[in-house]
């Protein structure tokens, strides 16, 4: 029998569980210590609506990009450490240029239309007066904000080209939504565009964007459009590849040489894979990472993208992910696919802040209403603030678990999920040159998909010999950290 928080107890449970023939076997996962899936750079979120809406909350501030507490609704909330932050350069404006103005969709959603810097095309000098630096202030201040309190990585997305640079004046997509929107005079202002702000954030910001993204999900064709409700533009591929290599040329002209070029943020991995293979030798050379969202969830062949990215020797994201499944259990069982088949370097969440169980806190970034913070955020946090920049990610051994090592600190951690009947995992590192110390205490954290606990911690759980093990509830996801470990 294991011996965890008490072992009478235990064994009692397990007893009952059999005679009513509704146990689990103990299930054992084996972590290897050779594998290396890459240095984690970090957990991270895009700006963009929520941070337009909020963006001058420093109590959602702590939350999101710090670890300490903080009071929000009479809650405690354990800060969550995000150190990615993406900002989004913006596409609308309101001003009228010679008698022309923005074509705004009929959905359009008021908290989705982010502010251009640009505002026409009179002149590209950003110290001219067709450029405006004081809008978007409120995304603005959250990503001053974030750096503030330890984000460390920064990129600039965007959404759309700035609407006078599209065929139809309309950020939101093309009329068709499955044909490029970018005029072909305009490719590279829209280069232009982006490498200004880069420049400008340097010098004026405090923040130097470690990349770039020019396209979000371009080649799907069925949620831009000029009918969309936030802003999105349609890239054939062989744009793309003209608009990166315009990119590459005013970045290296503006003294950013050493910016990447993040492409192209598909909507999913096999579409990522088949953009990937058709963008051409010279497109893929000037691109420093591969971006991918995670909108495929279960499906898709991560395997087959992480193969192209190593084989190119391009650095990989998952630079979006969202969905509305506020209990996490989407978002845990997807995450740990992505650690065990994608190995992505970094994992972006969508918005912070969104209704519909979008949000990692509810709220609505249009009446401004602000509601409770999800199970989701919690399940989050069994991740994001164990598994920290700079460790090295390991093969868990099963797609239920995932570790990660600090070497400095000699630190194993490890995070696991159990969706079946309530079972003991067991977590066997008799593969390490030192596994720890036996008898040693592992401390953890738990979280309950559905109900119960939300990121409590327990000081119960020891090494035995080279192993440890732990009681899964149906929905649990468990952290633990393992001392004086070597690989
Ligand atoms: C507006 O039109 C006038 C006259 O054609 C032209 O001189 C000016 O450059 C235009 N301004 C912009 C912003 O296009
Ligand atoms: C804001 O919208 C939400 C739905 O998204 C609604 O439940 C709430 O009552 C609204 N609050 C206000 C203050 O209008
Ligand atoms: C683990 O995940 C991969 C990728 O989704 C899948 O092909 C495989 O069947 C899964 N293995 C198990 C045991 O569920
Ligand atoms: C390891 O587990 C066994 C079986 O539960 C127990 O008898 C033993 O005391 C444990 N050893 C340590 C070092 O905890």
């Amino acid at each position: 029998m294991k011996q965890t928080i008490n072992g009478e107890w235990l064994l009692g449970l397990v007893l009952t569980a059999a005679t009513i023939q509704t146990a689990a076997a103990d299930l054992t996962t084996t972590i290897s210590p050779t594998t290396n899936w890459g240095t984690w750079e970090g957990f991270g979120v895009s700006l963009a609506w929520w941070a337009k809406a909020f963006g001058t909350r420093s109590d959602l501030a702590d939350i999101f990009f710090s670890t300490k507490s903080t009071t929000y609704n009479g809650q405690s909330v354990p800060g969550i450490g995000l150190t990615i932050a993406r900002y989004n350069a913006g596409a609308s404006s309101t001003n009228s240029i010679n008698g022309t103005t923005m074509v705004v969709s009929p959905d359009m959603i008021a908290s989705r239309q982010v502010d251009s810097y640009w505002l026409d095309w009179a002149s590209s000098s950003p110290s001219s007066s067709s450029w405006s630096w004081s809008v978007d202030a409120n995304q603005r201040n959250m990503l001053s904000m974030a750096k503030a309190r330890g984000a460390t990585t920064f990129e600039l997305f965007s959404n759309s080209p700035t609407w006078w640079m599209c065929l139809n004046h309309n950020p939101s997509g093309s009329n068709d939504g499955s044909s490029d929107n970018l005029q072909s005079w305009n490719y590279d202002q829209h280069a232009v565009y982006l490498a200004t702000i880069a420049e400008y954030a340097a010098s004026n910001w405090g923040v130097s964007f470690q990349s770039v993204e020019a396209f979000n999900e371009p080649v799907s064709d069925w949620w831009n459009g000029q009918t969309g409700t936030q802003e999105g533009c349609h890239f054939d591929v062989s744009t793309q590849a003209t608009v990166i290599g315009n990119l590459r040329t005013e970045l290296n002209n503006r003294g950013l040489s050493s910016t990447l070029i993040a492409a192209s943020d598909e909507n999913t991995y096999d579409l990522a894979v088949s953009t990937w293979n058709s963008l051409g030798s010279t497109a893929t050379s000037n691109v420093g990472r591969i971006n991918v969202h995670g909108y495929q969830y279960t499906g898709g062949r991560r395997d087959t993208l992480y193969s192209l990215a190593s084989g190119a020797g391009k650095r990989l994201w998952n630079s979006e992910y969202g969905e509305s499944d506020a209990t996490g259990q989407s978002l845990v069982t997807n995450l740990l696919l992505d650690f065990r088949w994608l190995h992505p370097t970094a994992w972006v969440y969508w918005q912070a802040i969104d209704g519909g169980g979008w949000g990692l806190i509810d709220g609505d970034n249009d009446n401004l209403s602000l509601g409770a913070v999800s199970q989701k955020y919690f399940a989050l946090a069994q991740f994001a603030r164990h598994i920290r920049p700079g460790m090295r990610i390991l093969d868990g051994g099963s797609n239920y678990t995932v570790a990660a090592y600090d070497s400095s600190a000699q630190k194993l951690v490890v995070v696991a999920a159990n969706w079946g009947a309530a079972q003991y995992l067991n977590f066997d590192l008799s593969s390490f040159s030192k596994p720890g110390v036996s008898g040693a205490l592992v401390p953890r954290w738990i979280t309950q998909v559905g109900s119960g606990s939300q990121y409590a911690s327990y000081s119960d759980t020891y090494m035995n010999g080279t192993k440890f093990w732990s009681y899964f509830p149906t929905g649990a996801v468990q952290t633990f950290e393992v001392s004086n470990v070597t690989l």
